[in-house]
């Protein structure tokens, strides 16, 4: 099964949960026992690295998570979009924060792994967030076709309504071949509503080297045992791999550049990663 591939991640989902419930952008029944233990021991590591290098993965972490959040927003007030699908959301609080802010005007579908999105729709709802208009359903990125495709679950939303789909924390799990494969996948599901746009965040090499991002790539690698990968030399082959896998035009967008993520993209961390934007 593909999804045996990648089910090695989900822990980090209980850390990242944790993480955004610890900065204030979450919701409590998102910050789990389990997520505020492996949050510890990523935030010791953050500490210590901050100490070291001078490089916060906290910046990071927080700049691309408010630049996907902004440039989504952007979007949907420009009227583009009205229906977003997030893939692998993990415990993310946007699917939450989105519906709160947006109501009817939004359809939100959080996806993830079985397990995941299991625990994730029992703790929406203990938040009472679930609606008709704000579901969570299981998707593996890596299936092709089959009721947990994204093919499939997109054909369950509102073709006439433009739609974003993302992803944020994902793709570096994913070798090469399967990262591409599920950017074509996503292009071609964008590719049958009036507007379609992906968000994620995204690393490159030339950044990449930095001790620091190295250090935390062989953390991640040993607690998710597996590598990881990044996809891009630098933001300047963006569209070009963006628009082999299917899309009409794609950008590495700066953090600096998106006003609420600013703060984060000033210090040294946060300006190493930057918002994957790719319109069909
Ligand atoms: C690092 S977490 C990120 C979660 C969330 N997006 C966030 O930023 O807090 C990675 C997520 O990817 C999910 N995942 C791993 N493989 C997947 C796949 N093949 N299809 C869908 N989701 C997957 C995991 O279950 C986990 O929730």
């Amino acid at each position: 099964m593909a999804a045996a591939k990648t089910t090695r991640v989900s822990p980090t989902a209980y850390a990242t949960g944790y993480f955004w419930y610890r900065h204030g952008l979450s919701h409590a029944a998102l910050a789990t026992p389990q997520g505020r233990r492996i949050d510890g021991v990523f935030r010791a590591f953050a500490g210590a690295t901050r100490k070291l290098s001078g490089f916060s993965l906290d910046a990071l972490m927080l700049a691309r998570h408010k630049g996907i959040d902004a440039r989504l927003r952007e979007a949907i007030d420009r009227g583009k979009v009205a229906q977003v699908i997030e893939i692998a959301a993990g415990l993310s609080p946007r699917g939450w924060s989105f519906t709160q802010r947006y109501g009817r005007r939004l359809r939100y579908l959080e996806t993830d792994l079985p397990a995941m999105a299991a625990t994730k729709r029992a703790l929406l709802e203990r938040a009472g967030s679930l609606s008709d208009r704000h579901r969570v359903v299981e998707l593996d990125a890596l299936a092709d076709h089959g009721p947990d495709s994204l093919e499939a679950i997109a054909a369950t939303l509102d073709p006439k309504l433009g739609t974003a789909i993302v992803t944020e924390g994902l793709m570096n799990y994913l070798d090469p071949p399967s990262a591409r494969a599920v950017w074509q996948r996503i292009a071609a599901t964008l590719a049958r509503f009036p507007h379609g746009v992906y968000l994620s965040d995204v690393y490159f090499q030339e950044r990449a080297r930095h001790p620091a991002v190295l250090a935390f790539g062989a953390l991640l690698s040993v607690f998710v045992k597996g590598r990881m990968y990044i996809h891009f030399d630098t933001p300047a082959d963006v569209p070009r791999v963006m628009k082999a896998a299917g899309f009409a035009r794609a950008r590495a967008i700066k953090c600096e550049s998106i006003a609420p993520a600013r703060e984060y993209a000033k210090i040294r961390g946060g300006d190493a990663v930057r918002v994957l934007e790719a319109w069909t």
